[in-house]
C-alpha cells in the first residue's frame, strides 16, 4: 500500500458560505470535510451573505471562523462596487488576499468597469495576492493592471484555451501572476451538461474538449501553479429551481480526481500534490507549519458517491466517477485531527493563518 505524505494541503478557493447562507453550507460542516478530504487550511471567498467588505463584517466573519473551524482558514477581501479600498489598510493583516469580481456570478461584487478595477489594485499596497475572477478577454484587463502595478495576482478557475494562451504569454515576460485550475473544467466538459442539468452549472462554465486538452496541457508543461477546488455548495432545493445558481462543491472530490490523473499516467504525483500544498504555500506565502501533513493511501479506488460526502449539501458534480485515495491521517500542528474515520479536532480548533482575530 503506497502511503503517501502531503505536507501541508491547502485549497485557496472555497466558498464557505455559513452566516445568512447557513442553508448551504456552515464553516463547522465544509471545515470538516476539509480535513476529511486531507487539508490543512481552506480560504473562504467574500462573496457571502452579507459580503465581506468592510472591517465589521470581516471582523464578524474571522470571529465566527475562529470559534467554528475545525481546520486552519484564511479570508478574502473583497473589491466592492461602492469603493471600499479605503479600508485596505486597516484590514490587510487579517485577511489572505484581496478577490476582485471581474465576471458576473453568485453574489453581486461584480466590478466590470476598468477604472473602478484600477482604483482597487492601485489601493492595494500589501504585497499579499489579488485573486482575480476574469474570463476570456477579461484576462488581458487585468493583465494590464498587473503590468502596470506588478501585484502579485492569482487568476482563479483559468477554463479555456484562449485564457492559457495570454497567460503563457504573462508568465514569459516575467509578470507576477499565477494560475489556479478546477477538477470541474478538467474532468466535464459541455457534453455533460444534458446529464448533469443545473447540478453542471458554474462560473466559468464547462467548456469544450478542445478547451479541456488547453489545461491539461498546461499542466503538463507545468504553467499551472494551483488545482483548487472553488467549492461552491448550493442546496438540492435551490439546483432545482427555476433559475438554478451557478457554483459546484469539489473540497472533498479535488485530491480524489487529482490522484486519478496520476494513475492514469496524465501528470506524477509530486506535482499532483505540489499543486495542494508547497505551490500555494508559495503564492499566499505560508511558512510550512512543523507536525502538519496528511498521509494518503493513493492506490485505494472507489467511485464518487453522494452518501460519502461530507459537505452539507450531499451532492457532486462527479458522482459516479473513480477516483483515487484514502486519507489515513492528518496532522495539524502536532494534532491528530482526522484518523481515517473521524474529524477529531473540536470546533475552534482551525486558526488565521494571516494574523489574529482583531
Ligand atoms: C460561486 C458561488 O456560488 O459562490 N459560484 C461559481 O459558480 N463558482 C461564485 C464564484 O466563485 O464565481
Ligand atoms: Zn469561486
Amino acid at each position: 500500500m503506497p502511503i503517501v505524505k502531503i505536507h501541508g494541503m491547502i485549497d485557496p478557493h472555497t466558498h464557505l458560505r455559513d452566516l445568512d447562507w447557513s442553508n448551504k453550507a456552515t464553516f463547522t460542516s465544509e471545515t470538516q470535510a476539509a480535513i476529511a478530504s486531507g487539508y490543512w487550511a481552506v480560504f473562504d471567498m467574500p462573496n457571502t451573505a452579507p459580503s465581506t467588505t468592510d472591517e465589521a463584517r470581516l471582523d464578524d466573519k474571522l470571529k465566527r471562523l475562529d470559534g467554528g473551524a475545525h481546520c486552519d482558514w484564511g479570508v478574502y477581501f473583497g473589491a466592492s462596487q461602492i469603493d471600499n479600498s479605503a479600508e485596505y489598510e486597516r484590514i490587510a493583516s487579517r485577511v489572505c488576499g484581496l478577490k476582485i469580481y471581474n465576471n458576473s456570478t453568485t453574489g453581486d461584487l461584480l466590478i466590470s468597469r476598468q477604472t473602478d478595477r484600477e482604483r482597487h489594485y492601485g489601493a492595494w499596497s500589501t504585497n499579499k495576492v489579488i485573486a482575480v475572477h476574469a474570463e476570456e478577454e477579461t484576462v488581458s484587463a487585468i493583465l494590464s493592471l498587473v503590468r502596470k502595478y506588478r501585484q502579485p495576482t492569482h487568476f482563479l478557475h483559468i477554463s479555456s484555451a484562449y485564457e492559457i494562451n495570454l497567460l503563457t504569454k504573462a508568465k514569459a515576460d516575467g509578470l507576477p501572476v499565477s494560475i489556479g485550475v478546477c477538477p470541474h473544467h478538467l474532468f466535464l466538459t459541455i457534453d455533460d451538461l444534458a446529464s448533469l442539468g443545473p447540478y453542471g452549472l458554474m462560473k466559468p462554465e464547462l467548456k469544450t474538449k478542445r478547451d479541456q486538452q488547453a489545461l491539461w496541457q498546461a499542466i503538463e508543461s507545468g504553467l499551472v501553479d494551483v488545482i483548487e477546488s472553488d467549492h461552491a455548495p448550493h442546496t438540492f432545493a435551490e439546483k432545482e429551481s427555476a433559475n438554478p445558481p451557478y457554483g459546484v462543491p469539489g473540497l472533498e472530490t479535488t485530491l480524489p480526481l487529482m490522484l486519478r490523473a496520476v494513475q492514469d499516467g496524465r501528470l506524477p504525483l509530486d506535482q499532483a500534490i505540489n499543486m495542494q500544498s508547497l505551490n500555494v504555500q508559495r503564492i499566499w506565502r505560508i511558512s510550512p507549519l512543523p507536525k502538519t501533513y496528511t498521509l494518503v493511501d493513493t492506490d485505494h479506488s472507489y467511485i464518487i458517491e453522494r452518501g460519502s460526502l461530507r459537505a452539507k449539501c450531499g451532492w457532486s458534480p462527479f458522482e459516479g466517477l473513480r477516483a483515487y485515495g484514502k486519507i489515513l491521517e492528518v496532522w495539524i500542528r502536532g494534532h491528530l485531527v482526522f484518523d481515517g474515520e473521524n474529524v477529531l479536532s473540536p470546533p475552534g480548533f482551525g486558526r488565521n493563518l494571516f494574523g489574529l482575530v482583531a
